[in-house]
Parts: C-alpha cells; structure tokens; sequence
C-alpha cells in the first residue's frame, strides 16, 4: 500500500520529469490557456503588483476563472473578499458582478490597497470596488455595523491564522445560499496529521459546522497542488 508521503515523493518526481517547468504548470497552462486567457488589464495588474515588489501570491487565472464562474452561478451582486493585496482576484471576481453590483475588499496594507486601487481603475472597475484598509476582523465589525450585509460570497484570502475568526465574523453577513470560499486550504501540513496550520484548523471547522455544506476541491497551483474549500450557507436541520 503506498504511504502518504510516497504519494507526495511520486507528486516531486512527476513534476521534475518535465525539465524546467512542472508537469502540474503543464496542466495548468492547458487550463487557462483555453479557459482562463488573461486580458490587457489583468496582465498589468500583474505586472504592476511585480513592479511594486509585492509577494507573488494572488490567486492563479485558472483560480480566479473559478471564482468568477462561481459568483456568476450564483448571480452574486453582492461581494465580499478579504485579503486583497494587488487586486488581481478583485479583478475576476468583480467581473462577474451585474452593473449594479458591488465588491468590498478588505486590505492591511495601506500600499498594497493603494496599488490595487489603481489596478481596479485601469480594469475599469472602480465605481464597483471598495477596497477597505484596516485589520480585516476590524473591517468586519465595521460592515456589521454600517448593516452592509448581507453579502452573496465571501471570499477568505487573507493571513491563514485568522480564517477561523473571519469566517465567524463573516457568516452573519452571508445570506442564506450564500458562498463562502476559502483559499490556500490544501497545503502540505495535510499529509502530516501532527502539523499545525491555520487553514488545516479553518477545513476543520467548516467541516464541522452544520450551517455550511462543503467540498474541498484541489487546484494546481506552480508550487504544487492547493486547494480551494466551497461552502454554501444552510439553515441547519432541525434535530430529531
Ligand atoms: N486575494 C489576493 C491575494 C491576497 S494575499 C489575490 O489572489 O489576488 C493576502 C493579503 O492579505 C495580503 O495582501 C495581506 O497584506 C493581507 N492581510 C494579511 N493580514 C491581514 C489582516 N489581518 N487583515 C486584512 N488583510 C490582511
Ligand atoms: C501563498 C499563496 C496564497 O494564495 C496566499 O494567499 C498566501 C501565500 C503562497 O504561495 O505562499
Ligand atoms: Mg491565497
């Protein structure tokens, strides 16, 4: 019987049979490359968040295609994204918006929010954005008190130790029916059951929690496989 970690020993081999670039690249640039071609703004987000020296870990095409393919399943007109840093996957999921929709993004980093505003400007898509500055459990409680609830789809992007909290902050601002989609959720401490990690203790939670329906869904990634964990709100049923 093959161990978990000779499954991932077969994962490393499989990607350095391809020489430079990974076989898990491969897959994923035959994916967007028919579904998920970027345009001139998404490109330059891109290229701007590089220019700023910013850390290159915004959600895939491939990622963001799936975020908007599921607000627009949803005819979400309602977005809120928490981690927003250049706006690249504000950007897919705004587009996926009817004209009178609106997306708020919350952000730490007063720069990061600064470029992503601009980002969002050249994409056309200012007068939907609101990108917030500020502690995201601070933000929240703030959209809890201004009543800008509820929200169709909840997008958790932000620093992996405070998912747990933010999905608590978040779930009374979701309607029922509503998303929540949570990023990063397949990461390597899943093969060891002894590793700690924030987004090990937020699949933990969702899991367990009979307000949401859910399924973790892998998806490639350049560094390796991650996982993005879907859930609908429910009215839990009533106990026998
Ligand atoms: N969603 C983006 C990537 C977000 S990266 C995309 O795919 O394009 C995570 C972001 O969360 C970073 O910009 C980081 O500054 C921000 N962040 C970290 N801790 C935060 C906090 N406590 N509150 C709000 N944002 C936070
Ligand atoms: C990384 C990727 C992410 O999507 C994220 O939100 C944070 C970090 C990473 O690859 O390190
Ligand atoms: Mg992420």
């Amino acid at each position: 019987m093959e161990t978990e970690w000779q499954l991932k020993g077969r994962c490393i081999s499989m990607s350095k049979m391809a020489g430079q670039k990974t076989v898990l690249q491969e897959y994923d640039r035959y994916i967007s490359g028919l579904f998920a071609p970027e345009d001139d703004a998404l490109r330059s987000a891109r290229e701007e968040m590089l220019r700023a020296s910013m850390p290159e870990i915004n959600v895939s095409a491939s990622e963001g295609k799936l975020l908007h393919l599921l607000a627009r399943a949803i005819g979400a007109e309602r977005i809120l994204e928490i981690g927003t840093l250049g706006g690249y996957s504000t950007i897919w999921l705004a587009r996926a918006l009817p004209p009178q929709g609106k997306l708020i993004s919350l952000e730490i980093d007063a720069r990061y929010a600064e470029i992503a505003r601009r980002n969002l400007k050249s994409a056309d898509l200012a007068k939907k954005v609101q990108v917030r500055i500020g502690p995201a459990l601070e933000s929240l409680s703030q959209l809890e008190a201004e009543n800008e609830g509820p929200f169709d789809l909840v997008f958790i992007d932000a620093d992996k130790d405070g998912y747990v909290n933010y999905l608590r902050r978040a779930m009374p601002l979701l309607r029922e029916g509503g998303l929540v989609l949570g990023d990063n959720t397949l990461p390597d401490a899943v093969l060891d059951s002894a590793a700690e990690s924030g987004t090990k203790r937020y699949n933990a939670e969702v899991s367990a929690r009979p307000d949401l329906i859910s399924i973790l869904v892998p998806v490639l990634r350049s560094r390796g496989i991650d996982g993005l964990l879907i859930s609908i709100k429910q009215t839990p049923a009533p106990k026998a």
